[in-house]
């Protein structure tokens, strides 16, 4: 399996964004994983840190397709639904030479789920933190994850939004998925 270059690395250390390097660097290693038959959706993209990882990560790997969903100026955040967000997105995945690996939809979260066919490989959601958001993604969404898929999710470590509580309620009883919790990431992965 292909490996990120050094420069790739430098280069996205150095796009801004709401996640570590350090972070992404585990979700481009997720995502060079996924097999090409399925794809990977990423729910809150903002300026595309996570975006250009996960699609880094995707080219070095197998070539799985990237989804990014944002609701970018339709946000009821204003400090998300800035005008040049979205430019900054393409601009970013452009700087990295990633056009076409990541395919932006500016929707929510929740009626993109209409717009895509394939299942899901792999899962990153980053998008309504608050816990009737996030249980509305997991709804959605879970049920369209390849049975080997993984569903990673941010800042699900402390109790201060409704991440955590949201994997608990509805995600664990399932007994389908099994956490490990690194850096800021809760990783689920199927129980074995
Ligand atoms: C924490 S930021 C994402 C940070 C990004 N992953 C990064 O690497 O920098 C959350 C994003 O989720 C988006 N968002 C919130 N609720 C959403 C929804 N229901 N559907 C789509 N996007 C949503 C916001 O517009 C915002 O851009």
């Amino acid at each position: 399996m292909g490996r990120l270059t050094a420069d790739m690395e430098k280069k996205l250390a150095r796009v801004h964004g709401q996640i570590l390097a350090s972070e992404g660097l585990l979700l481009a290693e997720l995502a060079a994983q996924v097999p090409n038959d399925r794809v990977i959706v990423e729910i809150g993209a903002y300026k595309g840190k996570s975006s250009c990882y996960l699609a880094a990560g995707a080219r070095a790997g197998n070539g799985a397709l990237v989804y990014s969903i944002d609701l970018w100026e339709k946000s009821p955040w204003p400090e998300y639904a800035r005008p040049e967000i979205p430019k900054n997105w393409r601009d970013n995945i452009g700087h990295l030479g990633l056009v076409g690996q990541a395919v932006p939809i500016a929707a929510d979260s929740t009626e993109a789920a209409e717009l895509i066919d394939h299942k899901v490989g792999l899962l990153f959601v980053d998008g309504n933190h608050n816990y009737d958001g996030v249980c509305k993604d997991i709804e959605t969404w879970m049920p369209r994850v390849d049975p080997n898929g993984v569903m990673v999710f941010h800042d699900a470590k402390a109790e201060l939004w409704g991440v955590a509580r949201a994997i608990r309620e509805k995600i664990m009883p399932t007994g389908r998925y099994a956490y490990t919790l690194e850096m800021g990431l809760c990783i689920l992965r199927r129980a074995r």
